[in-house]
């Protein structure tokens, strides 16, 4: 199978976002267009879309999965980034080194488990490495199941855990060496198109 890639700026791809976002009812508080241009303007970043055809109407294509990955520095200024880049001090090298943070994804239920999100991740991986990225670091919980079982696959390891008293919300910090030798050993086959 080959998947369809769209690659996107930032204000149309923030559009997108929201609007794919409305079909991800699990997570209450959903991306808003405005809160990714905010966090994506004058940083270098990148907005991926998979389309795969709707299962009754497959000549009609629409938006199946998303992936942003954004740069982060050691020296961060917005509140949140700063607050992250203090939690991977003690796990991620920043000197030197350019890292990649893998912000927000997901795929839509439907389309779950046919490997969109892994022709996402491969794409940015790519696209990452032909950028001079040394490593992708990703957040995520572990009442997210799937999200975990998914990074796992795609070979992310775990580099630090911070215990929360409801365990369910532990944060769960993972992080991928990127490298050409990776890329190589892709496995999904993809077209991608600039938006
Ligand atoms: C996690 C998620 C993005 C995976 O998307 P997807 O398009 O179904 O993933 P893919 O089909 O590309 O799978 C990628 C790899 O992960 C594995 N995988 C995906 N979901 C899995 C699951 N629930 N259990 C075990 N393995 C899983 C696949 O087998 C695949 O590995 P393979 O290519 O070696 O076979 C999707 O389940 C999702 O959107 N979940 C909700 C999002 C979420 O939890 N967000 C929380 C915020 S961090």
């Amino acid at each position: 199978m080959e998947y369809l890639i769209k690659q996107y700026p930032v204000e149309t791809g923030a559009l997108e976002i929201q609007y794919i976002e409305e079909f991800f009812g699990e997570f209450p508080r959903r991306k808003m267009a405005a809160e990714v241009m905010a966090r994506l303007q004058d940083r270098e970043a990148l907005i991926l879309m998979a389309e795969a055809p709707l299962p009754d109407d497959p000549g009609t294509l629409v938006p199946v999965s998303y992936k942003v990955v954004h740069e982060v520095k050691p020296h961060e200024t917005d509140p949140k980034l700063r607050d992250l880049i203090e939690r991977l001090h003690d796990c991620v090298r920043f000197d030197d080194r350019r890292i990649l943070y893998s912000w927000i994804g997901a795929t839509r239920r439907d389309w779950r488990g046919q490997g969109h999100f892994r022709a996402l991740t491969e794409e940015s991986e790519a696209w990452a490495v032909a950028g001079g990225f040394h490593e992708m670091v990703v957040k995520t919980k572990n009442r997210f199941y799937e999200m975990r079982s998914a990074l796992t696959q795609l070979q992310f390891d775990v580099v630090k855990f911070e215990r929360h008293v409801k365990n369910a919300e532990s944060k769960v910090y993972m992080s991928k060496l990127l490298s050409a030798e990776m890329v190589r050993g892709h496995k999904s086959m993809r077209s991608v198109v600039q938006v």
